[in-house]
Formats: structure tokens, C-alpha cells, sequence
């Protein structure tokens, strides 16, 4: 279906929608006022849980600290402590980051402004939606997994919700549909919908739907196959050992093959597998290179989509033989390997000590 075609459907649940929530919608303890403060907390929380489960922590919480000041100005032990049971403490670190700038910045009033809120720690596009079109009553989408659901039965779209770009389309349907006069209504009733109604695991009651007629999943039965949610395939976990190996001014650099991954690149000479110093030091005799001196250096990770380099790095000082043959490699001088041969990013953290010449001598390591 055309996405102008779905926008126009979509209008259509605005009024029923709207009623069916006024009639349905849940009390709630931060649906009570219209707190900024507590609606965003309770957005927090429920990113981790259900609303029920949710209530006594929220309760607990706006007791113990009833303001954004008593947030930014509270002990750490006593923030994590009233955290304690909904996990992800990261959150309520940044809960409290996000208090201290808003105590500093807006005079301890959460911003009635949904990109100033979206500078805030730990507020992303969904949270700063929900406290602007429900504490506000700003005209900004705010998507969840419930909305996502909703929208794509309603419109009986097959596309993968994962992706950020079909959730971009359906925020920006959800935008042009958006009833002026009540954004914060409109929102809850569509993540209420989603959270009581149009729920998951084949236990949707579209009986008591109020957009059931104009459902395109459950006009044609397609309520188990939407949403579509595809799983990131699992990526192959690689070792890899890294060896910046140098003779003198120069580094050892080497081409990729001319197909597969990062083709015909340049590369730091790497080998497959954890390497012992012992192993390496075996290597660079195979490659009539004497190595004066070699150490470990960090650790690091590349993900690309189906592979996932694990890798170890050690600096290895050489003195070439003379005519002796390093097979595939080349060595070239380091104050040009960075213009003539760039090297992909997934040896970026070892790339970089090609940068830091000046700095090689703080790294120790035992002579040979
Ligand atoms: N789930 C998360 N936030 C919600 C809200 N404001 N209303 C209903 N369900 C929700």
C-alpha cells in the first residue's frame, strides 16, 4: 500500500481512537496531573517493565524525591538504592545527569520544548515525545513497541519495525495525523491500545477493538506475521591477532585480497587466532625478521554485519635482514603510511599508534 494511502487511512482513527480511550484509559498515578517531572520518570521506567509492575517503584520514587532538584542533588547510593529491582542503573544516572542540567539550564523545569528535551542525558526520540505531547501538549509523535504494533496492522505493513527508517515513516505519518487539540491524548491511546488491546503472541482482542474495521492485519488474518520483526543475523565471531611491526621509521603494511571482506585494502599484518608473544615471535622468524623487542598493546573489536573481529595487538620492533623476503609485505614510512595506504577503520585502535610516534617510547616492553 502507497504510504500517502496509509496516512489517509490513519486519519480515520483519530476520533474513534480518542473516544475509546477516554471510556478505557487506565488511572494511573502520573496520569493524575500533568507533572513534567513524573511523566518522565514513569516514561523512564516503563521503557523497562509493565505498568503495574511499575507503580510501586514510581511511587516510591517521586516520594522519596518529589522535584527535578532533589533528583539532581541526591547521594548516588541513595538514587541507585530507589532503583534497586528495575535494573538498567544507567538510567537513572543519567535520570539524574539530565536533573542536574535541567536545574542549571531551566530553573528545575523540565523544557517545554521537544528538542531542548531531547539534549537532555538518557532522552531520546520517544521519551521526549511522550513528556512533550502529554505534559505540554506539543503536537510530536512519541513511538513505542505498542505504537509500532498498532500502526503496522493497521496498515498491514510487512516491513521490518527494527529498522529506523520504517519507524521514521510511521513517526512522520503519526505527525501529519496528530490532532492539535490533544497530542498527549492521542499518544496514550495509541501505546494504550497497544498495551491492553492490540497485544502480542496471538492474544490480540480485536472484539473489543475500536479500529478492528479498519485493520488491513486482521481484515485479511495476518495478526501473527505483523509486525515483522526480523532478528540481526547472529555474527560470526573472529580472533585476530594484530602486529604493528616496525623496522626503524618504517611499518609493515600488506594488501587484502582482491575479493571478500574490506578487498584489496591495505592492512596491518594480522594472523588468525590469539597469538602468544612466543607464537609471534615464531611468525617473524618464517619471515627471516629479527625482532629486537615486542609488546602487547590494547585489545579491540570491529563489528561489520555478518563478522565480528576480536582482536589482540602487539608492537613488534624489527630489523630486516638484508634480502631477506617478507613474502606479501611492504614496509613503508610511517609519516606516510596514513595518505598513501589508508587502512580500514576495524584496525582503527592500532592505526592509531602509527600516529603517535612521538608518543611510542612511554610504551615499555622488554628488550629481546
Ligand atoms: N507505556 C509507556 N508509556 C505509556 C503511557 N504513557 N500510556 C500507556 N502506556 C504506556
Amino acid at each position: 500500500m502507497k504510504e500517502y494511502e496509509n496516512t489517509e487511512k490513519l486519519r480515520c482513527i483519530v476520533e474513534p481512537l480518542i473516544g475509546w480511550y477516554q471510556d478505557h484509559k487506565r488511572v494511573l498515578p502520573w496520569r493524575e496531573q500533568k507533572n513534567p517531572y513524573y511523566i518522565w520518570i514513569s516514561e523512564i521506567m516503563l521503557q523497562q517493565t509493565r505498568v503495574e509492575a511499575v507503580k510501586p517503584y514510581f511511587q516510591r520514587f517521586i516520594t522519596a524525591l518529589p522535584t527535578v532538584e532533589d533528583v539532581a542533588r541526591c547521594d548516588e547510593s541513595e538514587l541507585l538504592k530507589l532503583w534497586e529491582g528495575l535494573g538498567y542503573y544507567n538510567r537513572v544516572r543519567n535520570i539524574q545527569k539530565a536533573a542536574q542540567k535541567v536545574v542549571e539550564l531551566y530553573d528545575g523545569k523540565l523544557p517545554a520544548d521537544y528538542d531542548a528535551l531531547l539534549g537532555l542525558p538518557g532522552i531520546g526520540d520517544y521519551t521526549a515525545g511522550a513528556v512533550a505531547s502529554i505534559a505540554y501538549q506539543i503536537p510530536v509523535p512519541a513511538v513505542d513497541g505498542n505504537v509500532l504494533r498498532v500502526i503496522s496492522r493497521l496498515t498491514e505493513n510487512e516491513e521490518d519495525i527494527l529498522k529506523q527508517r520504517v519507524r521514521k515513516r510511521i513517526r512522520s505519518q503519526l505527525s501529519e495525523i496528530m490532532p492539535a487539540g490533544a497530542p498527549g491524548e492521542f499518544n496514550q491511546a495509541l501505546m494504550e491500545l497497544g498495551a491492553t488491546v492490540c497485544v502480542p503472541n496471538g492474544s490480540a482482542k480485536c472484539g473489543e477493538c475500536p479500529l478492528a474495521e479498519m485493520c488491513g492485519a486482521k481484515l485479511h488474518d495476518r495478526l501473527d506475521e505483523i509486525p515483522v520483526r526480523k532478528k540481526a543475523k547472529e555474527r560470526r565471531i573472529e580472533e585476530k591477532t594484530v602486529l604493528i611491526i616496525q623496522d626503524g621509521e618504517k611499518v609493515a603494511i600488506r594488501r587484502r585480497p582482491s575479493e571478500g571482506l574490506l578487498a584489496g585494502l591495505y592492512e596491518l599484518v594480522n594472523f588468525d587466532g590469539h597469538l602468544s608473544e612466543n607464537e609471534v615471535l615464531e611468525r617473524m622468524k618464517g619471515y627471516q625478521l629479527t625482532t629486537l623487542r615486542i609488546f602487547p598493546i590494547e585489545q579491540s573489536k570491529h563489528i561489520f554485519s555478518h563478522v565480528e573481529w576480536r582482536m589482540i595487538g602487539y608492537v613488534v620492533k624489527v630489523a630486516a635482514l638484508e634480502g631477506s623476503q617478507h613474502l606479501d609485505m611492504m614496509f613503508v614510512d610511517i609519516r606516510h603510511a596514513e595518505e598513501k595506504y589508508p587502512v580500514p577503520a576495524a584496525f582503527g585502535a592500532y592505526a592509531a599508534y602509527l600516529n603517535m610516534r612521538l608518543g611510542q617510547e612511554k610504551y615499555t616492553g622488554g628488550e629481546l
